[in-house]
């Protein structure tokens, strides 16, 4: 890990953040003797005082760090940025904030400022995220590679220019609560005709996660793997015929439009 000697400093260390430090961590990708961690909350500090990083209430005492996490909530930027302090080195500042781009950091920083925002979803909880890392111009290849190593050790990452940002946020990012919404409905539908409701979850959930599995690790397409399970005459094709009746399609096409839309309205875009 080219990056294990430098000095990484997190910023906010709540619940997205402890989530990178404890995985990255455990996979060996931090070295807890250089990390420091800033984090004002002292019910947080108590929570992450087993891990060995050097654990301060404020950003200003984080010391000369070359890479720099920033894990606070986007309203609480500002106040971050303030106590942190100018950028007169040049350093990496990853970011997981929604919606405040890379030329928004940079500016408040210094123009010595290497920048990549990084778009988490849902899943990263149990290690099987995906993560959207997205380089301003200035990141190195080094702290491309440092970015992916760090959110790789909680699931999968993609490098994608940040003109994907609401895109991708539309899909990974919100993707999550979409599939939800369609486990929610499987499992109701279930109940109702009559399957054990401490199973229904179960049988939702497990489906889902398999045919999940199945697109990630075969390389099948969707298409692909619709046709091989709807048997012509057969369940699986009579579904998929009455929703397409339906407009599942246009329905999943216009939702995941209105995310995009929703994201740009929210950051003036
Ligand atoms: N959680 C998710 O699933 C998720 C998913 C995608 C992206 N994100 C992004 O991740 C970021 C963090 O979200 P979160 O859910 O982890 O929020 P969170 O649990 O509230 O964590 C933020 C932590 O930073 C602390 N903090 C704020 N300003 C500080 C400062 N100036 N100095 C030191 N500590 C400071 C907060 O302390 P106080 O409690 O005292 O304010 C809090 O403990 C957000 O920008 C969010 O957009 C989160």
């Amino acid at each position: 890990m080219p990056q294990k000697m430098e000095q990484v400093g997190f910023v906010g260390c709540g619940e997205m953040g402890s989530m990178v430090l404890t995985a990255a961590l455990q996979a060996g990708v931090l070295d807890p003797a250089r990390t420091v961690v800033a984090e004002r909350n002292p019910d947080q500090r108590t929570k992450l005082s087993g891990l060995g990083v050097q654990l301060v209430e404020f950003p200003a005492e984080l010391g000369q760090c070359d890479q720099i996490i920033l894990a606070v909530r986007p309203q609480q930027f500002a106040e971050a940025v303030a106590e942190i302090g100018a950028d007169d080195h040049g350093r990496l500042v990853i970011s997981v904030m929604a919606g405040i781009g890379s030329n928004t950091i940079q500016t408040a920083f210094g123009e010595n400022t290497r920048v990549i925002c990084v778009m988490p979803n849902a899943p990263v909880r149990v290690h099987a995220g995906m993560c959207a890392l997205m380089p301003a111009s200035q990141a190195t290849d080094e702290d491309i590679a440092f970015g992916q190593a760090l959110f790789g050790t909680l699931g999968k990452t993609v490098i994608l220019p940040e003109s994907n940002l609401w895109a991708v946020t539309a899909l990974s990012g919100s993707g999550p609560g979409y599939l939800a919404l369609i486990a929610e409905t499987m499992v109701e539908h279930a109940i109702e005709m009559g399957i054990d409701p401490d199973v229904a979850p179960i049988l939702v959930a497990e489906t889902m996660a398999g045919t999940g599995r199945m697109l990630a690790e075969t390389g099948m397409t969707p298409a692909r793997l619709r046709a091989a399970v709807a048997t012509p005459g057969g369940t699986t094709e009579a579904a998929i015929n009455s929703m397409i009746d339906e407009g599942v399609q246009q329905s999943i096409r216009r939702g995941i439009q209105a995310a995009h839309d929703r994201g740009e309205t929210l950051s003036g875009g």
